[in-house]
């Protein structure tokens, strides 16, 4: 956990974050305990009673499925139930983590429930069954300091997939000059991102205000135009001049199955319903803020000083006669030249001693830290035991980073690559199947204290990742399922067990 610090007098007083997962007497307690320690009794509220036990949130884990996230806060607070209902990943694209959302949702101060990206619809039902028996009075939201990052500037954008492959899926590299820039391998680098001036002048074109430069700076650097919310829904319906638009647009904000234009950006609103023009201060105001987007780094600052790089899987899809971009990877890939970025610290670590032996499991875009990793482990010159499980769609177009990968094979910096082609055979192979094939050598490494690591996607890799360690627990450890799922929260809890995934 970060605490902040705050400076009360002789020595710098630690401060537990409100993000932090206590309660805000929990915190008030600790806060207390805090300054008595560090800042001497003349300042210090010392506590008299013990903290009450710092409350633990079962659900919060991305492999669990929403229906079991929910069984699991089944009793608990409102606040609680709705944090389970959150995809659990604290990627912050919300502008919150799984508990400050639900908290600020169940308290008045966020009115959208379709904030969680990674949860899609499934969670915005879930969230919005929660809240239909509550009133919650709307309070005044406190403006949150959206990160502006410093200016790095793009160095290259260059295709990791070969020609023929289906991905598109880039090296980014950013120029650090001039910022104060730092990083560890295993962060993640937040970037401050821009949407495609053309949609953004689309948007214009049919709110009639191609001159208005205030509004094209709204709508290209604060607003999120890919996803409007509930509220811009209802602001439309009610503004709609027109009977027929008003009840569709009512029917969309409702979230009705089958509801059109589904999935809308505000170009599709604005296209599907010109009778619904509000006045656009009002517009703009009910739009999310456009957020910055998370990346792993993909490189060690040992192996690329002055520079950070990335490994950025390009989102584009064609929808309704108009090709999709996802704002952040398409402006790396495409647009950007100056990008301000920032280091989000992880707690995602190689281990504190070099011979400690390490298992990365990384599909896909999954493999960014683990180069990161092992550029580290290259630099340092060590040869330890490292095992990496790598997965894509053809080997022949898909396997990223393949020379390096093979090059630190060939001189013993990774010990071990285990490779899976999910679409070169008749079935899929996946990384999780060469761990069972490799059962008992995995097996072996993790009695001998390896770290086990995975990155990338959440909802299906993740899980069955962790699926096959529960399985190789039991086959190659004699363990029942209870015994097993103890193992591996064991596991996490000595830190052995770290997931960056999304
Ligand atoms: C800790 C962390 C690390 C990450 N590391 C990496 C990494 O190393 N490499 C990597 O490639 N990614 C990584 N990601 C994911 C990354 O942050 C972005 O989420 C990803 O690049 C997509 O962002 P985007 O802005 O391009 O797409 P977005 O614009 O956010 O779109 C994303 C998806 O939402 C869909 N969408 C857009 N508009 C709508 C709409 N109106 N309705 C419904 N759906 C819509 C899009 O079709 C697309 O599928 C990481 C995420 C986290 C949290
Ligand atoms: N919108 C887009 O254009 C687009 C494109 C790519 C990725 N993405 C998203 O971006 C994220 C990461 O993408 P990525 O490139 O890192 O990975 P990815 O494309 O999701 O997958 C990488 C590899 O993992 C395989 N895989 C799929 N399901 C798996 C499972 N249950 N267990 C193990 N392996 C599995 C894939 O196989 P198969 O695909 O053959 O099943 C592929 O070989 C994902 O959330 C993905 O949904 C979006």
């Amino acid at each position: 956990m970060n605490v902040i610090t705050q400076n009360f007098g002789p020595a710098p007083v630690p401060l537990i974050p409100d993000s932090a997962p206590f309660t805000p007497e929990q915190r008030a307690w600790l806060n207390g305990f805090l300054a008595g320690l560090y800042g001497g009794a003349e300042n210090a509220s010392i506590p008299s009673a013990p903290p009450p036990p710092a409350e633990d949130f079962p659900w919060h884990d991305p492999t669990l499925e929403l229906e079991d996230r929910l069984a699991l806060a089944e009793g608990r607070s409102l606040p609680r139930r709705l944090m389970a209902a959150m995809a659990q990943l604290d990627c912050g694209q919300c502008g919150y983590l799984c508990q400050s959302y639900a908290e600020a949702l169940a308290d008045g101060r966020e009115t959208s429930t379709a904030l969680c990206q990674p949860g899609g619809k499934v969670t915005r039902d879930a969230v919005k069954r929660l809240m239909a028996d509550v009133k919650v009075a709307p309070a005044a939201a406190p403006a949150v300091a959206k990160p502006r990052g410093e200016t790095t500037r793009l160095l290259a954008s260059e295709r990791l997939t070969g020609k023929g492959s289906g991905k598109d899926v880039r090296r980014i590299v950013l120029d650090l000059s001039g910022t104060g820039i730092t990083y560890e391998p295993g962060d993640s680098l937040g970037v401050v991102v821009r949407n495609d001036p053309t949609l953004v002048e689309a948007c214009l074109t049919r709110l009639g205000a191609r001159d208005d430069d205030a509004l094209r700076e709204a709508l290209s650097a604060e607003r999120d135009i890919a996803r409007p919310l509930d509220r811009t829904l209802d602001l439309l319906a009610g503004a709609a001049r027109d009977a027929r638009e008003g009840a569709a647009l009512r029917r969309l904000a409702d979230g009705e199955d089958g509801a059109e234009p589904a999935d809308a950006d505000l170009l599709d609103l604005l296209e599907a319903f010109p009778s619904a023009r509000p006045p656009l201060a009002d517009l703009i105001a009910s739009l999310p803020t456009l957020k910055p987007r998370l990346y792993s780094i993909a490189s060690s600052p040992r192996a690329t000083p002055g520079r950070v790089e990335l490994c950025v899987g390009v989102v584009r899809e064609a929808r309704r006669g108009r090709m999709r971009d996802g704002v952040a990877s398409c402006h790396l890939a495409f647009r950007a030249d100056a990008v301000p970025a920032y280091t989000q610290v992880s707690h995602f670590r190689l281990p504190g001693r070099a011979e400690t032996p390490v298992v990365m499991v990384g599909p896909g875009t999954g493999i960014a830290p683990f180069r990161a990793f092992l550029q580290e482990r290259a630099a340092l010159g060590l040869k330890g035991r490292s095992w990496l499980f790598f997965g894509d769609r053809h080997a022949a177009t898909d396997f990223l980073f393949a020379e390096e990968i093979n090059g630190w094979k060939r001189d013993g910096t990774l010990q071990r690559l285990s490779l899976a082609w999910s679409r070169d055979g008749q079935a899929k192979d996946y990384v999780q199947h060469r761990m069972i094939e490799d059962a008992a050598d995995l097996w072996r490494w993790l009695q001998e204290g390896a770290h086990f690591y995975v990155c990338g996607d959440a909802s299906r890799m993740a899980k069955d990742v962790d699926a096959a360690l529960r399985q190789i627990a039991m086959s190659e450890g004699g363990m029942t399922p209870d015994q097993a799922r103890d193992w591996i929260v064991a596991l996490a809890r000595q830190g052995r067990y770290q997931r960056d995934v999304y």
